[in-house]
């Protein structure tokens, strides 16, 4: 894999400026942002005033904590436009997640909005070891889901060409990648093994594709899944974190040089992490619910929101701003099984671990008389897809999950091609616990 590290010349000065330069900003814009949501959103004024806090009392950073926190149902109970703290008239775009349950969520974006987004999403590409005059295809969905614009926008603020395919159509994918070349690809990481499929298929080696480095987010993946697209491309492969709620894709990201974890863009979009259940911050290094504020969003300014992702704040390493740790999953994705907590990356990195199986899997959660059961959906590779190797792959993962994460599962390799794929964010866990 070719070198990729950015020059440091290359750099925004605030990338690489002093914890106490970046925590001076911080504070100053978290004062503007505090009493921007106070005097233009409803909801906050009103939520401040029931806490008994105010805009003027933070003083400092860790006063944040004071302040009351912010949930995705706030958006739904808020359609469309509750937060938005600004007139109709100057709002620029709007996104909006179908979501699984109940009402769409709605997010709303200023000129100014855009242009920071679209500016800590150059600065993500810029880690990830793509640069201007490079060429993106760009395979996450374009339309209300804010993959495609989000990663669009940054595309061309880097100063590299986009090709705005979206998602979908894997044959055409394969196509353009081959005939253009363009060196750099945004796809989910799940949908990127469909399209690793469709050069199988065309019979084309993936390793001698132009690709030399793939942003990879919107759904937890691990380092397996990690090292399997590297080996596969010959490509980095690097994380991009984000969501709709804060910005888009682009809170978070990867510096290609270290892969320990994604720098958090957090002159913009301030982290916390506070424990779950109580709500209390913790120490940075200590797992728990990442919380962000935003900073300088105008449109939409978001006060402690609870992504309900689970990971850990860590210091800076290749960048000043601090890291994120990959995650390892959302609170609601979690499965509880006879006592023990599992995430999907967890089976994810098993699999990837047994030989003779495909990466493909689903996860299916059903009743086994009064208790919780779990089944493993995934497939043979072509070379290992007899019934004496596949029974053997079986029983190798069924042990694997036993043992590593401690969890009694059925598995059930099917033939290559039978295991679902994914088109975009991948489903993962199929909940039939209620169904007769
Ligand atoms: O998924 C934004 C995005 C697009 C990020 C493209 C990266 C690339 P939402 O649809 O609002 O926005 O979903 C946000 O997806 O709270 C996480 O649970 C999950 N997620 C996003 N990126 C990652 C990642 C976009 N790198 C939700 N690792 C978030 C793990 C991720 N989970």
């Amino acid at each position: 894999m070719k070198d990729l590290s950015p020059k440091k010349s290359d750099l925004e000065a605030i990338e690489v400026a002093s914890r106490d330069e970046i925590m001076a900003i911080q504070l100053e814009r978290m004062k503007w942002s505090l009493r921007h949501a106070y005097d233009n959103v409803a909801m906050y004024k009103k939520r401040f005033d029931d806490a008994g806090v105010h805009p003027d009392d933070l003083h400092d950073l860790k006063d944040l904590a004071k302040f009351p926190f912010t949930y995705k149902n706030d958006l739904r109970d808020n359609y469309p436009f509750g937060l938005s703290a600004v007139p109709r008239e100057k709002l620029a775009r709007i996104h909006a997640s179908s979501g699984t349950t109940g009402k769409a969520t709605v997010v709303v974006y200023t000129k100014n909005d855009i242009d920071v987004w679209a500016t800590t999403l150059a600065r993500s590409l810029r880690a990830s070891g793509l640069r201007a005059g490079d060429m993106v295809h760009n395979a996450y969905g374009y339309g209300l889901f804010t993959g495609g614009l989000g990663a669009h926008y940054g595309i061309e603020k880097l100063g590299a060409s986009v090709v705005p395919m979206g998602g979908g159509q894997t044959d055409k994918q394969v196509g353009l990648i081959t005939d253009f070349q363009p060196n750099g690809i945004m796809v989910t990481p799940s949908y990127m093994l469909n399209i690793l499929e469709g050069f199988h298929k065309a019979g084309i080696d993936p390793r001698s594709s132009s690709l030399e480095v793939g942003v990879f987010g919107a759904e937890p993946w691990t380092n397996s899944m990690r090292k399997q697209v590297e080996d596969a491309f010959d490509m980095h492969a690097v994380d991009i974190y984000g969501l709709s709620e804060i910005m888009g894709p682009g809170v978070a990201n990867e510096c290609v040089e270290t892969k320990d974890g994604l720098h958090v863009w957090e002159d913009h979009y301030y982290p916390e992490i506070i424990n779950p259940v109580t709500g209390e911050v913790v120490e940075d290094g200590e797992e728990g619910e990442l919380v962000f504020t935003t900073l300088t969003k105008e449109g939409m300014p978001m006060i402690r929101y609870r992504t309900r992702d689970l990971t850990r704040l860590l210091p800076g390493t290749a960048r000043s701003m601090r890291r994120m740790e990959k995650i390892t999953g959302r609170s609601d994705d979690m499965i509880i099984l006879r006592g023990v907590n599992v995430f999907p990356t967890q089976i994810e990195e098993q699999l990837l671990g047994t030989g003779g199986l495909a990466p493909y899997f689903q996860i299916e959660l059903y009743k086994s008389g009064h208790m919780d059961a779990m089944r493993v959906f995934t497939e043979a590779t072509p070379d290992a897809a007899d019934e004496a190797s596949k029974a053997a792959a079986a029983r190798m993962l069924t042990k694997r999950i036993k043992d590593m994460v401690g969890v009694s599962t059925e598995v059930v390799v099917g033939d290559p091609g039978s295991a679902a794929r994914s088109e975009g964010k991948a489903v993962r866990v199929i909940d039939n616990r209620n169904k007769g």
